[in-house]
């Protein structure tokens, strides 16, 4: 079949079955044309929860497809590949969650939707890139455990001074394997170009970004820019669309290692025989999932 085929045939069983595709911006570019919305996990969280479809498809890893069928539990929840996790959200398990808070009685927990159901239902309230800084103030806490990011910790530890955020150590292969170096070597190469950074990069990279944000924020920031080059510090997916979509500018991909291939699983394919067989179907205990939606639903209400 052909890739017209095949997006015709997925449109038409959108249609025919009331569903969405809702895609991370770190997927294979391609799947754009058939998705409702591509953005960052806050955004797509949002989308999930407001949207009227009978069915939901995720396009991104498991942990995304799990959110939306936590903020919609009513609703058809598909991921097309059940086995595109997340390397982060699996470096801390509920028995981590547990001792990491015995450790530092009384602290509250912000944890990063990078995580499973159990992780959110143990944890007082959830975040995105691009709210992480925001919701941990809101917290108005001294101290605050941050899970499982330690990048994304140190950074929101960097924003503010008046908290002491105490981060467990898990990390994003992918954009871990980002060394200072390399920002010095591409900002040699394209003096000028700003350096827009993800917030789940080393601390070290962090600081030495012109900009730091959600993969969304990253997008809007070279939009709006009147700079003619970039340098873009997160998962190739981003490169791909910015290319795409502003051709007058120039984006220069930080390192051919940041790729995320959990989130290269789905295929336009995968999408189309998941919507035509209803898999795979996310299943959630719904007492889980009633706990897991309150530390979601804290996240969504910070103003
Ligand atoms: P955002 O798109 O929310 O910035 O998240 C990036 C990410 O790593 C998703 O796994
Ligand atoms: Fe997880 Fe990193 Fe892949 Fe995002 S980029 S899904 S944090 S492994």
């Amino acid at each position: 079949m052909s890739q017209a085929e095949i997006i015709e045939k997925i449109q038409k069983l959108k249609k025919e079955k009331n569903a969405v595709i809702l895609a991370h911006c770190y997927q294979r570019v391609e799947i754009d044309l058939v998705a409702d919305m591509v953005g960052d996990s806050l955004g797509l969280s949002r989308k999930a929860a407001e949207t009227d479809a009978d069915i939901i498809l995720f396009a991104g890893v498991s942990f995304m497809a799990e959110t939306a069928k936590i903020l919609s539990p009513d609703k058809k929840v598909l991921i097309p590949r059940p086995e595109a996790g997340c390397f982060m959200a699996d470096m801390i398990t509920p028995e981590d969650l547990r001792k990491f808070k015995s450790e530092h009685p009384g602290v509250p927990v912000v944890c990063y939707v990078n995580s499973s159901a159990e992780i959110k239902a143990e944890s007082d309230i959830c975040c995105t890139s691009a709210n992480a800084v925001k919701v941990t103030a809101s917290l108005g806490a001294k101290e605050v455990l941050f899970i499982p990011d330690k990048g994304l910790g140190g950074y929101v530890n960097s924003q503010l001074p008046d908290v002491n955020v105490i981060s467990f150590s898990g990390f994003c292969p992918t954009h871990m394997r980002i060394i200072p170096d390399d920002i010095d070597s591409m900002r040699n190469k394209y003096p000028g170009a700003p350096v827009l950074v993800h917030p789940e990069c080393r601390i070290e990279v962090i600081e030495k970004a012109d900009y730091v944000g959600s993969t969304t924020g990253i997008i809007n920031y070279a939009q709006q820019s009147s700079a003619k080059q970039f340098i873009i510090v997160t998962e190739v997916g981003v490169v791909d669309r910015l290319n795409r979509d502003y051709p007058d500018k120039e984006f220069i991909l930080i390192s051919d290692k940041a790729v995320c291939q959990n989130m290269k699983w789905n295929t336009l394919e995968d999408i189309l025989i998941s919507l035509e067989k209803d898999m795979y179907e996310v299943e959630l205990d719904s007492d889980l999932s009633k706990r897991a939606l309150l530390s979601i639903q804290k996240m969504l209400d910070v103003k």
